[in-house]
């Protein structure tokens, strides 16, 4: 941008704005949005372009849905990089939501000129004067009076294609440092790439973007896009197509060692500050991927031809020679023991013929960068239909596992297992309860005052959710439902992700299988409890327990997802009576198919 000159691209884009229908909000001023960008149009020189209309009408309307999703979810922060002319701090102000709005002080400093001569308020705004060029971006928002342990969305519309490369890794890198679980950056790119029809209405697009007045600085092919955000620190989230081949992107905060807190690191940033933060890193991050073919090589001398991720650190191995395997890599903070029992678990499974997952190697185990690897074969089969014969023969075989008599004294079938692996790394449902407490109570501080009743009633229905842990335990597998099962062709079905298995209440694990039946309908409730009681007879207290049981996993998720940003509180709570009432009509069904 010419410097000391507010920036004319900016000046363009609100005069082009003018013309658009924006979605509407319950909050906010859009008539001083209106008046801001009539002021700036009038002096805005140039001619209007058709395809940069609908260009510039496309990327405003992601914006403003990202924005108002953002909003909805309760972020009280919205960052805007660049923000140019943009009047949606004005638009969208909505009460308890602080806008922080970063620019060039030559074009910032010409809005808030603006802004007062207009009379129009700005005190929802913080103005930060930032040269995206010089370093320092993270401390200049935190100085602007930036919460780094609250939500916020991070909007970054048109911007990035006047920054070199190495400017916009900077920028993306220090929104990172700011930005805390549950929080969202909205960016757009100017791509390359696609079919040769589209480079060159690409090409031809990008020379009217030039002829804004600003040079293009970077332009980057629409594939590399999910490594330039996950190499600096964000997690691309899906969405459209059209939009990704717009080069519009949503990404939410990636879970790696802060820089700075690790060996190497060259940051400035704070070590993680809560211990939601602290669990999404121990959870989500693995290291050295990039390497693990090389490990496989050489530990187990499995010629590598392609690896593919089947789900986060499980991956699909296509060997040079012979069958392919699963690699599942736990996070570094599950001790390498407990993939030793993972394997103990399997052997004993393929003792007893029961249709597991195979262990790959006689000596399964092994650690890549401090994380314990554990290889089993590779399942050829498919998904399960998911219907009534899905649901008889999960529930006959839960009742099989529930009915073998693992021998004293084997450490691995013994520890305590159940635990959803999202919250515990291996566990039962007791610790998986004590997490979920403690991420909803560090989540309160989040909460806005309007919203503190939906979340005591919340808080209130964890407090006395049953962990089941004094009812019969048995071995048992944290997620026995579909998802993890795998269909073969000669109708049977094999169970994988034994990872978290153990000893456990077995009313806990069939609870939750008998939820996901439900959620398919009574009638696959009846199959499971039908197949299950073959083998297990329930106890009378464990059939006057099976509601709190059915809705435990379910619960437990809600929660987790309000705590980590997915879900909004208001949705959390106003679903809680429909799924107590789902939970109990389950149980209710299913005590009578036990009868
Ligand atoms: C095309 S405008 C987009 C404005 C706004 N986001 C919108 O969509 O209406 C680009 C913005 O990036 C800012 N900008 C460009 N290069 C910059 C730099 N090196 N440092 C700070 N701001 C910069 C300009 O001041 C301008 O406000």
């Amino acid at each position: 941008m010419d410097e000391g000159r507010p920036s004319a691209s900016a000046q363009r884009v609100a005069a082009y704005r003018l013309t658009f229908e924006r979605p509407e909000a319950p909050f906010g001023d859009p008539e001083a949005d209106e008046r801001l960008a009539r002021d700036v149009a009038a002096q805005s020189a140039g001619t209007r372009d058709d395809r940069m209309a609908k260009y510039l009408k496309a990327r405003t309307a992601f914006f403003d849905r990202v924005l108002l999703n953002a909003l909805e979810r309760d972020v009280s922060q919205v960052v805007s990089i660049g923000a140019g002319y943009d009047g949606r701090a004005l638009r969208y102000a909505k009460p308890g939501v602080t806008w922080f709005e970063v620019d060039h002080p030559a074009t910032q400093g010409d809005k808030r000129e603006r802004l007062g001569r207009l009379g129009i308020s700005s005190d929802n705004i913080r103005f930060v004067g930032a040269d995206f060029r010089d370093p320092g971006l993270a401390h200049a928002i935190v100085g602007g009076g930036y919460n780094t342990n609250a939500p916020s969305v991070v909007l970054c519309e048109g911007v990035a294609v006047y920054l070199g490369l190495p400017v916009i890794e900077s920028v993306l890198r220090e929104l990172r440092d700011v930005s805390t679980v549950g929080g969202r950056l909205a960016v757009s790119f100017s791509v390359s790439g696609g079919s040769p029809e589209l480079s060159a209405r690409r090409q031809r697009f990008q020379a009217g973007v030039e002829a804004l007045g600003e040079p293009v600085r970077s332009v980057v092919d629409e594939d590399e896009v999910p490594t330039l955000m996950a190499s600096t620190g964000w997690s691309v989230r899906e969405i459209s197509k059209k939009a990704r081949r717009a080069g519009f992107v949503v990404a939410e905060p990636g879970w790696a060692p802060r820089r700075g807190t690790g060996a190497g690191g060259g940051g400035h940033a704070p070590a993680r500050a809560s211990r939601t933060e602290e669990l999404m890193e121990r959870v989500h991050h693995r290291a050295g991927m990039e390497s693990l073919p090389a490990h496989l090589e050489a530990t187990y001398g499995a010629g590598v031809a392609r690896l593919s991720e089947l789900d986060l650190g499980v991956f699909r191995v296509d060997r040079l020679e012979g069958p392919s395997w699963v690699a599942r890599v736990f996070p570094a903070a599950r001790p390498v023991q407990a993939a030793e029992g993972d394997a103990e678990i399997l052997r004993y499974l393929a003792q007893e013929d029961f249709p597991a997952e195979r262990l790959a190697h006689p000596d399964p185990v092994s650690v890549h960068e401090g994380q314990g690897v554990l290889v089993t074969e590779y399942v050829a089969g498919t998904a399960p239909a998911g219907g009534r014969q899905t649901f008889e023969l999960l529930g006959d075989l839960l009742g099989r596992l529930h009915a073998l008599a693992p021998p004293a004294g084997a450490t691995g079938l013994a520890r305590p297992g159940g635990g959803w692996h999202h919250v515990v790394p291996q566990g039962d449902t007791r610790e998986e309860l004590a997490v979920a407490v403690s991420l909803l109570g560090e989540a309160e501080e989040r909460v806005p005052a309007s919203c503190s009743a939906l979340y005591e009633v919340l808080r209130d229905e964890l407090a006395s959710a049953d962990d089941c842990q004094d009812l019969p335990h048995a071995l048992v597998h944290p997620d026995f439902v579909p998802p993890n099962a795998v269909s073969l062709p000669d109708g049977g079905v094999v169970i994988v992700d034994w990872a978290g298995s153990g000893s456990g209440p077995r009313l806990a694990c069939l609870g939750f299988l008998l939820w996901a039946a439900g959620a398919r309908g009574q009638g696959c409730v009846d199959a499971a409890a039908a197949g299950y009681r073959r083998h297990v007879r329930l106890g009378n207290d464990e059939l006057e327990r099976l509601d709190g049981a059915v809705g435990l996993r379910g619960l437990v998720m809600q929660c987790w997802e309000f705590c980590v940003g997915r879900r909004r509180l208001a949705a959390v709570a106003d679903g809680l009576p429909a799924a107590r009432a789902h939970a109990g009509a389950v149980a209710a069904r299913a005590r009578e198919a036990f009868a």
